[in-house]
């Protein structure tokens, strides 16, 4: 996320001049009365597992391992195998780690995570050519994961930029690269970009798994959307006023901090098909914003449209509604609910796509103050089609520390991650 106004940035202020923070000594009760989800996993701090004692000796010696600088900010799950995936943007130097699965997903209290796809991917042993900095990562239903890595270090303090973005496609079965794509342009790797949100699109028939795909990466930084073509193994850049932040939006308050941010498009979620066409929707969001926005992903796919930095295809963006508050990561059931959290609500909410996008239609369908405190990451999980239901997960943390520069590592920053049956998510409630 951006956490700042790029003028202060572009100015090099980069202590959050534009944050303003309020203490609130009163602090609510911690209730956790989560009643349709469930805690998945907890953690206080995180921790790896390591080749061996002399290796995290030897990091932990240099910094390039501090304890409690890896925040985890998004979740994803294997539907497969079950197993968990976790991304942590390199925020503070230290973090070493930025992708990672949980060791047991079994044990719900502090389990280890294990780099993926392995050691000599993290920490700087391969330089660009490895993982530097994953905000968000996506597993499709064609056991591929699609990792986007902003390639931003530090970035709540310095935000210095050690390699150009790129997204890095592994098969799950067997850890293979599938696809390297670095967004080579200048305005992909200019001093604003900051690309966040990757999620994907598979054309080719419910079941087939071809190479007809296509991730929509969301750059909250510099206000676009790249479109990466499986096929064509190329991306191009949508730009569109509808994916640039609302200063009326800016104020945000979460567990008594309160802090100005200035995010462009944040929230992504591609919709069931909805006719050839259209294709599906892309539903779209500013993190700094209070509208819903949508455009048909066949658009999209029309790179013609887009060449120089033109968009002949404005109008085919367009706002369908206003939420009350911001929100960030958003994603689509397979029957068309949207589920979402506003970000000072402490809440995970639907919205029915075939409904109009207002207030009565955007119930909540959790709440709890202490266990989602900060959602910074979204997922529906497909059902395996044999009786285990498609899920919600979620996954929240102390951001609004990281964006404050009021984080420290050396305490207690619990992050969690929930989840929860869809049925019952939807079960009496208007969506
Ligand atoms: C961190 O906080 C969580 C929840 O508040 C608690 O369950 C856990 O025991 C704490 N861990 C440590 C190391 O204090
Ligand atoms: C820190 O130590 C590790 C392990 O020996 C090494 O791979 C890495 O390059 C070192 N990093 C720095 C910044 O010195
Ligand atoms: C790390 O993972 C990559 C990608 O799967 C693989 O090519 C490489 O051999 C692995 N390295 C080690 C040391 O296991
Ligand atoms: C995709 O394009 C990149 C250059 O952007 C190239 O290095 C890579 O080999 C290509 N992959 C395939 C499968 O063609
Ligand atoms: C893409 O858009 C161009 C207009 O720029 C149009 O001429 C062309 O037919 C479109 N291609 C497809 C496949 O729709």
């Amino acid at each position: 996320m951006k956490f700042k106004i790029s003028e202060s940035r572009r100015k090099g202020e980069w202590r959050w001049a534009a944050a303003l923070l309020l203490a609130l000594a009163a602090g609510a009760p911690p209730a956790h009365a989560l009643s349709k989800m469930r805690l998945a996993h907890t953690w206080g701090q995180v921790d790896f597992v390591f080749d061996s004692d002399a290796q995290r000796q030897q990091l932990e010696a240099n910094g390039t391992y501090v304890q409690g600088n890896a925040v985890p900010f998004d979740v994803d799950v294997d539907p497969r195998t079950g197993r968990v995936f976790v991304s942590m943007p390199a925020m503070m130097n230290g973090g070493a780690v930025t992708l990672a699965t949980v060791e047991d997903p079994a044990q719900v209290q502090s389990p280890r995570l294990v780099p993926y796809p392995n050691w000599s991917w993290h920490a700087g042993a391969r330089g660009c050519d490895g993982l530097t900095s994953v905000f968000r990562i996506h597993v499709d239903r064609c056991d591929r994961l699609w990792v986007l890595d902003s390639g931003i270090v530090d970035i709540a303090n310095t935000f210095t930029r050690r390699c150009p973005p790129q997204l890095v496609v592994f098969q799950l079965r067997s850890a293979r690269v599938l696809v390297r794509h670095r967004f080579q342009t200048p305005e992909a790797s200019c001093d604003e970009a900051l690309l966040l949100t990757v999620v994907t699109e598979q054309l080719d028939g419910d079941w087939q798994c071809g190479n007809d795909a296509f991730a929509y990466v969301a750059d909250a930084g510099a206000y676009a959307l790249f479109v990466y073509s499986l096929r064509q193994n190329r991306s191009w850049r949508v730009a569109s006023d509808l994916f640039f932040p609302d200063v009326n939006a800016r104020e945000f308050s979460v567990a008594g901090t309160s802090m100005n941010l200035m995010d462009g498009v944040l929230g992504l979620a591609v919709s069931p098909p909805v006719g050839a066409a259209c294709g599906s929707h892309l539903y779209f969001h500013a993190l700094t914003s209070f509208q819903e926005g949508r455009v048909c992903t066949a658009v999209l796919h029309n790179a013609s449209l887009f060449a120089d930095g033109a968009n002949d295809a404005d109008g085919a963006f367009s706002f369908i509604g206003r939420r009350e508050g911001q929100s960030g990561a958003q994603a689509s059931s397979s029957s068309g609910v949207l589920f979402f959290n506003p970000v000072n609500k402490y809440s995970i909410n639907c919205w029915n796509q075939r409904r109009k996008y207002a207030s009565p239609n955007l119930p909540a369908v959790e709440q709890d103050r202490e266990v989602l405190r900060f959602v910074t990451g979204l997922k529906v999980i497909p059902g395996d089609g044999k009786g285990r239901p498609e899920e919600v997960w979620a996954i929240s943390n102390n951001a609004q520390l990281l964006f404050t520069g009021t984080f420290r590592p050396n305490v207690n920053n619990t992050v969690n991650i929930v989840r929860g049956a869809v049925p019952a998510l939807l079960a009496g409630v208007n969506c």
